[in-house]
């Protein structure tokens, strides 16, 4: 075999993994389709969003509170073409820092569509027509995932979009139709609604990020509202139509009448489907289960035992970091080693302005799981650090176990949540109680006081602030 290691797909999950199996000194492939590597997160996923997200924010901070905080600007305009061009240096600034790390880790880097020829034997054919094949000890399928459309919401890249094309418009919306209020939905149209168009969100449940801590959605609800946003929940969308210039949607509603929404867009983010086309995976005595996903063990095996899987192709949550995690895993179980991952314990987060970020169960689980928990929860408008910043909105809610007070689940909206859940990771990762972390000292003022807050709140009621 030439290879130890070929990994297809070049996402966080591939090349991280990639990146273990050298440092462990597997002599190791990556085969990528596209001319850059990273995948879906670094081309088209959490950086550039990352980036529009940040830019927006900037330009609504602008034009809505540097009066209050005593800056006086004249004449703010958006430039999007700015903003793309931003984020796009961002990201090719990214994936070529992934091209440096290949060669560093002396991984060899092919560029075209990797499939099985026999369980061994993967064929690579490239852009120029040609094909290379090589052959492995190890096979790691790490090929991502593509958003999910329906036949009743067919996507034309022009007027009905998904998340690619949406990161790189010429003009801001007028309107824009959002199909589906998830994660996707949520920032992207923050990023729209900030920079003034109207946006409309259709979600077929009763909430926003309605698979999160419901307290979590409420809140998000009320912060986007203040955008201008307007909320169609538990309606159907029946068709969707580009009309040139304009695109229609049709819509039940809850109560089985019919309503119609007209924009100049439509951003269809309904989820997103595990994607393995050309990889020929009967040749490699595999297939894809019936939700497009590759079945693995708890070693992420598939049932050829040589022939691995990761990241949004398999089950469980399609995060960068899930998937990053699991390149670790697979790479070490590689050469033997006895890896293990806490998956109940990753994070989730929505880079919202406030930010949403969780980790453990949702109070919801625990209900219905019959696990005794009791609450505890603090709101950032009663911490000076917040007011200082005028970041207000949202709070912390922590659920400890009724009776050994250990942490089950920790739910923040508010500023900095994405960096402030790191604290909950640690803390649960210890299996701490809510009292430890009430015992602790958080420096003053930051917004992590909140956490504290919240334990405190958590742990008989001792909250100091509240
Ligand atoms: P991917 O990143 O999808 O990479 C798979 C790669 O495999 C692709 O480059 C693909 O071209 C390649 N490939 C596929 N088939 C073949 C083949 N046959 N031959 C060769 N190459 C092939 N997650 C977060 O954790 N945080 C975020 O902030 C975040 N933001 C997101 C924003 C958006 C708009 C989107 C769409 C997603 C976001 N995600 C975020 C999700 C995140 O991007 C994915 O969970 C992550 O990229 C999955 O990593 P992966 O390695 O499994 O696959
Ligand atoms: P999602 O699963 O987060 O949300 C999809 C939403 O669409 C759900 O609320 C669902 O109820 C709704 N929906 C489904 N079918 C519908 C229909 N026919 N009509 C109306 N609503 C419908 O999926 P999304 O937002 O597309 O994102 C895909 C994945 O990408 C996420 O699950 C997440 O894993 C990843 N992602 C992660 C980010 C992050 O970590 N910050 C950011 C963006 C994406």
């Amino acid at each position: 075999m030439e290879y130890d290691v070929i990994v297809i797909g070049s996402g966080p999950g591939g090349y991280t993994g990639a990146i273990r199996c050298a440092q462990l000194g597997l002599k190791t492939a990556i085969i990528e389709k596209y001319p850059t590597l990273g995948g879906t997160c670094l081309n088209v996923g959490c950086i550039p969003s990352k980036a529009m997200l940040d830019s927006s924010e900037h330009f609504y901070n602008a034009a809505h509170t540097f009066a209050e905080h005593g800056i006086q600007l004249a004449d703010l305009k958006v430039d999007l073409n700015q903003m793309v061009v931003r984020k796009q240096g961002v990201v090719d600034q990214t994936t070529k820092g992934v091209a440096f790390l290949m060669k560093k880790n002396k991984i060899d880097e092919i560029h075209g569509v990797g499939s099985f020829v026999d369980p061994h034997t993967i064929k690579i054919s490239k852009a120029d027509g040609s094909e290379q094949t090589i052959t492995g000890k190890n096979i790691v399928i790490a090929t991502g995932s593509k958003p999910l459309s329906f036949p009743s919401m067919p996507i034309d890249k022009k007027r009905v979009i998904t998340s690619t094309e949406a990161l790189t418009l010429e003009q801001v919306p007028k309107h824009l139709i959002i199909i589906g209020a998830g994660v996707i939905g949520a920032e992207l149209g923050s990023v729209y609604a900030r920079l003034g168009a109207k946006v409309s969100f259709v979600e077929f449940a009763d909430a926003m990020i309605p698979t999160m801590d419901r307290t979590m959605g409420k809140e998000l609800q009320k912060a986007i509202k203040k955008l201008g946003a307007d909320f169609y929940f538990n309606h159907k969308v029946t068709s969707v139509e580009n009309k040139g210039e304009e695109v229609v949607v049709n819509i039940d509603t809850p109560k089985g009448q019919q309503m119609t929404l007209t924009g100049d867009y439509c951003l269809v983010s309904v989820g997103r489907r595990p994607y393995t086309d050309g990889l020929n995976l009967e040749a490699a005595g595999l297939s894809a289960d019936s939700r497009g996903k590759i079945d693995v063990d708890n070693h992420l095996r598939t049932k050829v035992p040589h022939i691995y899987a990761l990241g949004d192709v398999i089950r469980g949550a399609m995060l960068a970091h899930k998937a990053e995690e699991e390149g670790v895993f697979i790479a070490e179980t590689i050469v033997g080693q006895k890896p293990h991952i806490n998956y109940k314990l990753i994070p989730n987060v929505v880079y919202t302005w406030p930010e949403v970020a969780a980790v453990g169960y949702t109070e919801e689980e625990l209900k219905q799981e019959g696990i005794p928990y009791k609450t505890g929860s603090f709101p950032f408008k009663a911490l000076g650090r917040a007011r200082a910043s005028m970041d207000i909105d949202g709070l912390v809610k922590v659920l400890a176990h009724k009776e050994t007070d250990e942490l089950l689940g920790v739910h923040i909206i508010g500023p900095r949540a994405a960096d402030m859940i790191a604290e909950a990771v640690v803390a649960m990762e210890f299996r701490a109680s809510a009292e430890d972390v009430s015992r602790m000292s958080h420096a003053h003022p930051t917004y992590t006081e909140a956490f504290k807050e919240a334990c405190l709140a958590a742990t008989d009621n001792r909250s100091i602030n509240m």
